[in-house]
């Protein structure tokens, strides 16, 4: 049934097709930069987040009108939350900021993999750095659930202050902040998830967050998909024993299985469909360690409502998207949260909250 959003949004769905199919034969950095355009434009379809007494949830202390959020990297420089709050996401994702603004990594350096649905990166956190985005977070709507993933700068000489630095500039003004120690793009970052530096960082982060008083956001541990798992107990036990707020798995990998695409061997971080066995193991493994102490984001290779399901069912209270909107577009939010919603319903659970961890 068409409802009176859809029919009014009916020429911007129809219009969103067809910029999809020319997004897909240009460049997959200026295709990514004119979709920000067209949400600032306001030429995407405008959706409230469905949301429903199942869709629900709280995820360490902020609540959710649904459990799916866009996740970081796709709106680098915080230039579109207004429109993408009224995209259907539960919640958003901006960043990677570092300290200072940097170019990043040369072009070309975004792939698509359309026959693997897949995508490869190595932007190296190109961004506006943190005085400017702290400004557009200033100027974000009140309501709405917003995070800031935060990493150090390519040339840091002291990468913990990098980020405690940025908790104190930008910190104050979003929900969440992600600790990225898991970006495969900038050198000896994910050094970081060793279990003596993990500790001291997040010691040094959450006294920086602390400092911010009533305004202090929920802190946030963005983790690599390509651990063992030797890491993913030594980082899991760190997490708990620092009190964290969240843990989001997982960033991208650098192993490049069973590819197809002609970009397959292109240097970065693979995304999309090959990275959601390992993404859901790799959660799986943390949720078994954690057991619920420190809640668990799930993302990498989402595309489906069934596949958001299934990471809930392996431990995620809440689960981000990213690739997948390159080939399905921004309306793919607001798809898998309606099919969720019934897809839960046909299971028997009442709220997403009872179908965490809860294998089938
Ligand atoms: C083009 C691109 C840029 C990304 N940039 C970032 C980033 O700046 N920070 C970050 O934590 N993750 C970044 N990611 C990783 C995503 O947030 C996500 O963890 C990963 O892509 C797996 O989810 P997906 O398979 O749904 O894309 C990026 C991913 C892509 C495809």
């Amino acid at each position: 049934m068409i409802g009176q959003t859809d029919l009014f949004n009916y020429p911007l769905i129809l219009a969103e097709r067809v910029a999809r199919a020319v997004l897909h034969r240009i460049d997959p950095e200026q295709a990514r930069d004119l979709a920000l355009i067209a949400l600032r434009a306001r030429l995407t379809p405008r959706r409230a987040a469905p949301t429903s007494d199942r869709l629900r949830t709280t995820v360490a202390g902020i609540n959710l009108l649904n459990p799916v959020g866009l996740a970081a990297g796709f709106d680098k420089n915080a230039i579109a939350i207004a429109p993408l709050l009224k995209s259907g996401f539960g919640f958003i994702e901006v960043g990677t900021v570092t300290p200072h603004a940097q170019s990043g990594n040369p072009k070309p350096r975004l792939f698509r993999l359309a026959e693997d649905r897949a995508a490869i990166n190595r932007f190296g956190f190109s961004n506006d750095g943190a005085a400017v985005i702290a400004r557009r977070l200033a100027a974000r709507p009140a309501t709405g659930v917003v995070g800031l993933n935060i990493g150090p700068n390519r040339d840091s000489r002291d990468r913990v202050a990098d980020f405690t630095d940025l908790l104190k500039t930008c910190g104050a003004k979003v929900n969440f902040v992600t600790v990225n120690v898991s970006s495969p793009n900038t050198e000896k970052l994910r050094d970081l998830q060793g279990a003596e530096s993990l500790a001291r960082l997040l010691d040094s982060v959450l006294t920086a967050r602390d400092g911010l008083g009533d305004k202090r956001p929920g802190i946030f541990l963005k983790v690599s998909p390509d651990l063992t798992d030797a890491d993913i107990r030594n980082i899991a036990a760190v997490a708990r024993n620092a009190r964290i707020d969240a843990v989001i798995a997982t960033n991208t990998t650098l192993r490049r299985d069973g590819l197809s695409s002609r970009h397959a061997t292109e240097a970065g971080g693979l995304s999309g469909a090959p990275l959601r066995t390992t993404a859901t193991r790799i959660l799986a493994k943390f949720y078994g360690e954690l057991k619920g102490d420190v809640p668990l984001i799930g993302v990498g290779g989402i595309a489906t409502a069934q596949d958001a399901l299934d990471r809930i069912r392996a431990g995620a209270q809440a689960i981000q998207i990213y690739t997948a909107l390159i080939y399905d577009g921004i309306t793919g939010a607001v798809r898998i949260a309606e099919k969720l919603d019934s897809l839960l319903a046909k299971e028997g659970f009442q709220n997403v909250s009872e179908a965490v961890g809860n294998r089938p």
